[in-house]
């Protein structure tokens, strides 16, 4: 997929129209060492900044500059030095004309011009940083330490690039697409591959290998693990033994950088044990409650909460909870099992803008984000409206030191049997993820290919060839 440069065009004009005045900074990203300064990670634009200009290369920043009605974008070009090094370039001036940008000039100009408007008395909008060398930057820039930079950056600008950015074209939706055909290739390779013996990172190796192929990259680091009650495990240091679970949550992003965001939950032998059968069916009936509340203007939350009362009924069928389920659910016990949220937005990120505000992405002003354990995590709780794609991602995971810290403090004993737990505490954990679309016509699973779901289904992915 490639956008056009119209495209860009109507994006910034939108832009201009929504903040009126004023002038807006971007900081595209840099290259960043990982050891020293030429080794460097993975270079990855910055998301705002791909769209509004497209332009994935280092080393950028651009103004919108709606007062002078003047766009223009600051970089240096290539020296001969740099050639050497990284082959020949279009000029920024031809790299520019893709995004329908006139105006280039040096990046040594970049201070001058706002200098100059801060004189004249523009306001001058910036993001809130979230990388060291943007705050550093940002400072030299405009004379503010880090330490005050997130909370002096712009509302207005925020709000006006989330209010576009959420809401997703049908071109930007068949990309997301393609991103979940490639994430879902990944996941069937993982489920070829898990056997006892082997280690998580040769399942990691074929997963990542399928968007490498591809010409893909990750839309965010893989999780591949055994122990999937830790919700970030990327270490892939564990050897698979019959009778674990193996948590795959993986992703690859398209060249344009839209990502897609899928997760599996697969016995390592042929067959889940019994009670394993028992917390994925109850895991699938979790995510089957919250699928049939999403609907055009039904809040997200909603759907996180049939999910989690799915989960307390459950739980109370198998002896660990008591006591009303949905009473449970809304009083905040069914966390234990579930203390992530049920999902998130997607688009140019993985958690879409969760760099300006989950507040502003995920919640509708006046809707306040929880603090509570549980809730607090929940990065979607907003009325679904056409554009939005989004992830639905329950799960449930038995995590001994949440356990053993929640009995301590005597945490629900109106709804959890303590006693009860100890026989589980090592169960590890497991979830499921599919991403979905709302369009006018409704809410939409994305990807031409199916992921597996139900024990049949992964019993018949794990036993399928190439
Ligand atoms: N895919 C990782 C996450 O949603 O946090
Ligand atoms: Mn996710």
């Amino acid at each position: 997929m490639t956008i056009s440069n119209e495209t860009y065009i109507k994006r910034r004009a939108q832009l201009k129209q929504c903040l009126g005045s004023g002038l807006l900074l971007f900081l595209g990203n840099g290259e960043v060492g990982m050891n020293y300064a030429d080794n460097t990670y993975r270079f990855r634009q910055d998301s705002s900044f791909l769209y509004f200009f497209g332009l994935d290369y280092p080393d950028l920043a651009a103004v919108i500059d709606i007062d002078e009605d003047k766009e223009i974008v600051f970089g240096n070009e290539l020296t001969i030095d740099d050639i050497v090094w990284t082959g020949l370039q279009p000029t920024l001036k031809e790299k520019c004309a893709v995004t329908g940008i006139r105006e280039t000039q040096p990046m040594s100009s970049l201070k001058t011009y706002i200098i100059r408007a801060q004189s004249k008395g523009q306001a001058i909008h910036f993001l809130p940083p979230y990388r060291g060398d943007h705050k550093v930057w940002l400072m030299e820039l405009l004379g503010i330490n880090p330490a005050e930079q997130a909370a002096r950056a712009s509302v207005p600008f925020i709000k006006a690039i989330v209010s576009q950015r959420l809401y997703k074209t049908d071109e930007e939706i068949r990309a997301i697409e393609e991103s979940v055909d490639i994430s879902t290739e990944m996941h069937l390779a993982a489920y070829r591959k898990v056997r006892p013996g082997i280690h998580e990172s040769e399942v990691a190796a074929v997963v990542e290998e399928v968007a490498c192929r591809h010409g893909n990259q990750l839309a965010f680091p893989t999780i591949a693990t055994v122990q999937g009650q830790v919700l970030h495990n990327h270490g892939f240091i564990h050897q698979l033994r019959e009778g674990d679970i193996f948590l795959l949550d993986a992703g690859a992003e398209t060249k344009m950088h839209y990502a897609g965001d899928l997760s599996s939950a697969m016995p390592v032998g042929d067959r889940f044990t019994e009670r394993q059968k028992e917390i994925y069916e109850i895991h699938l009936a979790s995510f089957q409650a919250a699928v049939d509340t999403l609907s055009i203007g039904v809040p997200f939350f909603d759907a996180h909460m049939a999910a989690a009362i799915k989960i307390a009924e459950g739980m109370k069928g198998l002896g660990l909870m008591k006591g009303d389920p949905v009473e449970a659910a809304h009083a905040g016990a069914y966390a234990l099992f579930f203390p992530c949220g049920l999902g998130h937005m997607v688009g140019l990120d993985v958690h879409n803008m969760e760099n300006l505000g989950e507040q502003y992405v995920g919640y509708l002003d006046g809707q306040q984000k929880s603090t509570q354990f549980g809730f607090k995590s929940l990065r979607l709780a907003r009325p679904l409206e056409p554009g939005f794609v989004f992830t639905v991602e329950p799960g449930i995971y038995f995590i001994p030191e949440l356990i053993d810290k929640w009995r301590a403090e005597h945490q629900f004993t109106d709804f959890i049997c303590y006693d009860r737990l100890d026989a589980w505490r090592d169960f590890t954990g497991l979830r499921n993820e599919l991403n979905y679309a709302v369009t006018s016509e409704g809410v939409r699973l994305l990807g031409t290919i199916k992921k597996p779901m139900t024990i049949e289904e992964v019993y018949a992915a794990k036993s399928a060839t190439a």
